[in-house]
C-alpha cells in the first residue's frame, strides 16, 4: 500500500505521530521507533540556523537536509517542506518538489491555501500535506489564529478547499481546539494539530522543542519530553571538570 493510503486509512482510527528531523542521527533513532512520518520542517530555519524565522530557509538547505534526513530514515515516510518561494506556480511547486523526492523524500508539504499547487502536485503523483493555521512563511507575528468567528470560517473553508484539491493529510498549527475539531469533522483527509489541541488525527512537535533542546521557546501548547538542553550542560560540566583535574583520558580510554 502507498504511505499516504496507510496514512489516510488511519483517519478516526488511530491517531498519526509525527516528528520533525533535520540530521542523520536523528533520523536513524526515529526510523527505530513508533513514529508515522518524518517532517524536514523549514523551522530548521529556526532551530538548526538560529534564524527568527523561516523566511530564509532555501531549496538548498532543504536538500541538503533531506538527503542527510533520508540516509537515517530508511522505512519512515519522510515529508521536505517547501520553503519561501519555492511554489509560486503550480509549474515551479513539481520542478522544486521533484528535487526533494530525488534527494529522498516522499512528499511535501505547502503551506496556506494554494488549490492549483496542491491540485498540480497531486495530479502529477507528489503526495502533498497541507498547512492551515499559523503559516509561518508569511505570519508577521506567531499567534493563535481563527478566534473570532469570521476568520474561524475562512480557515474551516480553506482547509476544505486543500482538502478538495488533493492533499493526503493537513498540518493544523495553533488554533483553538473547538475550531481544529470541527475541520478535522468536515475534511476527508487526516489532521495533524500541533497546539490545536487533542481531536486532531495526530499531532506533530519540532523534534528540538520536544526533547528541550533550546531553552528559550515555551509556547502552551508544548510539552517537553527530556530536558536536553540541561543533560548536556551537565555532561559539559563533567568533561570540562575531568579533563583540568587530569581524570580524563583515563587508562579504560586510552590507546596503549
Ligand atoms: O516547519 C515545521 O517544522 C512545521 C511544523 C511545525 C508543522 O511546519
Amino acid at each position: 500500500m502507498k504511505f499516504e493510503d496507510d496514512i489516510r486509512q488511519k483517519k478516526g482510527k488511530e491517531k498519526i505521530v509525527v516528528l520533525t528531523a533535520y540530521d542523520y542521527q536523528i533520523a536513524k533513532i526515529l526510523d527505530d521507533g513508533p513514529i508515522d512520518m518524518i517532517l524536514v520542517g523549514d523551522s530548521l530555519g529556526m532551530v538548526f540556523q538560529g534564524q527568527n524565522n523561516t523566511k530564509q530557509v532555501t531549496m538548498k538547505n532543504m536538500i541538503y537536509h533531506t538527503k542527510a534526513v533520508a540516509r537515517g530514515a530508511r522505512r519512515i515516510p519522510i515529508i521536505t517542506d517547501m520553503p519561501v518561494g519555492s511554489y509560486h506556480t503550480p509549474e515551479s511547486a513539481e520542478e522544486n518538489a521533484r528535487l526533494f523526492l530525488e534527494a529522498g523524500a516522499h512528499g511535501v508539504k505547502v503551506e496556506g491555501n494554494k488549490p492549483e499547487t496542491i491540485k498540480g502536485l497531486a495530479d502529477s503523483g507528489i503526495p502533498v500535506m497541507g498547512h492551515v493555521g499559523l503559516l509561518p512563511q508569511t505570519a508577521e507575528v506567531y499567534k493563535v489564529q481563527g478566534k473570532d468567528p469570521k476568520e474561524a470560517e475562512r480557515l474551516l473553508q480553506g482547509a476544505l478547499e486543500i482538502d478538495r484539491s488533493g492533499v493526503f493529510t493537513m498540518v493544523l498549527e495553533c488554533i483553538p481546539e473547538k475550531l481544529a475539531k470541527r475541520i478535522t469533522e468536515n475534511v476527508n483527509v487526516p489532521t495533524i494539530g500541533i497546539g490545536a489541541g487533542k481531536f486532531c488525527d495526530g499531532q506533530v512537535l519540532v523534534i528540538n522543542d520536544m526533547l528541550g533542546l533550546g531553552d528559550g521557546f515555551t509556547p502552551k501548547f508544548l510539552k517537553k519530553y527530556a530536558n536536553l538542553n540541561k543533560t548536556i550542560k551537565e555532561a559539559l560540566d563533567e568533561f570540562s571538570h575531568e579533563v583540568r583535574i587530569g581524570a580524563y583520558p583515563d587508562d579504560e580510554h586510552t590507546y596503549h
